[in-house]
C-alpha cells in the first residue's frame, strides 16, 4: 500500500511497538498478533484501556460489521494479553472500543486536517498502516 504523503510529518523514531521488551513473544501474543493482525495491523493494546478490550473481545461476533468470533480459550488468552499490556485512564477510553476515538488518539493527531483523514490513501483513522507503516506498528 502507498503510503500517505503525511508520513513526511511524522517524528524519526516513531515507535508503535506495544513494549520495549526484547523477550520472546509469549504464546498468548503470538495468537494475538495471528487473530487480531489478519483483517488489519495488530493494534498495539497500550493504546486501549483494559475495560475497553474486554467489551470489545465480549462483542467478537458483531465487530465493527464484522465477524472475527474465536473460541474461548483462544478468547480468553488473547484477552489476557491485552490486559496485561494495557493503558489506564479516560485517555484510552472510548465508548466506541475504537482507539481513534480515544481523547488521547484525538490529541496525539490533532495536527491532521480533514481532508488529510479524507484522503485516498487512508480514507479510515482506522487504517494506521498508511501513515505510520505496517513495520513501525511492529505487525
Ligand atoms: C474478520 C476481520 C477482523 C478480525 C479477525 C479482527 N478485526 Fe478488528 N476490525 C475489523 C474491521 C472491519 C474494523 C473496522 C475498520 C474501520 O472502521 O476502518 C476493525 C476495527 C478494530 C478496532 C478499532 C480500530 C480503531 O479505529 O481504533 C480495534 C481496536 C480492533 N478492530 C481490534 C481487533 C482485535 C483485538 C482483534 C482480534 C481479537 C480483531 N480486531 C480482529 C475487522 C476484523
Ligand atoms: C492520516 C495519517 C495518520 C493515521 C491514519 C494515523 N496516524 Fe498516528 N500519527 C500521525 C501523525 C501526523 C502523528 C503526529 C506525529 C508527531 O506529532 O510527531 C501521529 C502520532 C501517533 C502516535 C504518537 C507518536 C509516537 O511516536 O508514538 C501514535 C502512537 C500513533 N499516531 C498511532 C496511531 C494508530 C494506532 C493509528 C490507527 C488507529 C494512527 N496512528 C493513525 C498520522 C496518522
Amino acid at each position: 500500500m502507498k503510503r500517505f504523503a503525511v508520513a513526511l510529518l511524522l517524528a524519526t523514531g516513531m515507535n508503535l511497538v506495544y513494549a520495549g521488551s526484547d523477550q520472546q513473544p509469549g504464546p498468548n501474543e503470538t495468537k494475538w498478533k495471528k487473530e487480531c493482525g489478519s483483517c488489519h495491523v495488530a493494534y498495539p493494546p497500550r493504546l486501549m484501556s483494559a475495560e475497553n478490550w474486554q467489551g470489545l473481545m465480549d462483542g467478537l461476533d458483531k465487530h465493527f460489521g464484522s465477524n472475527a468470533s474465536l473460541d474461548a480459550k483462544d478468547n480468553k488468552q488473547i484477552l489476557a494479553f491485552l490486559k496485561r499490556n494495557a493503558s489506564n485512564g479516560n485517555l484510552y477510553s472510548s465508548s466506541s472500543l475504537r482507539i481513534s476515538d480515544t481523547p488521547w488518539f484525538k490529541r496525539e493527531h490533532h495536527v491532521i486536517a480533514a481532508k488529510e483523514w479524507d484522503h485516498a490513501d487512508v480514507k479510515s483513522r482506522s487504517n494506521c498502516e498508511s501513515c505510520h507503516g505496517a513495520t513501525v506498528l511492529g505487525s
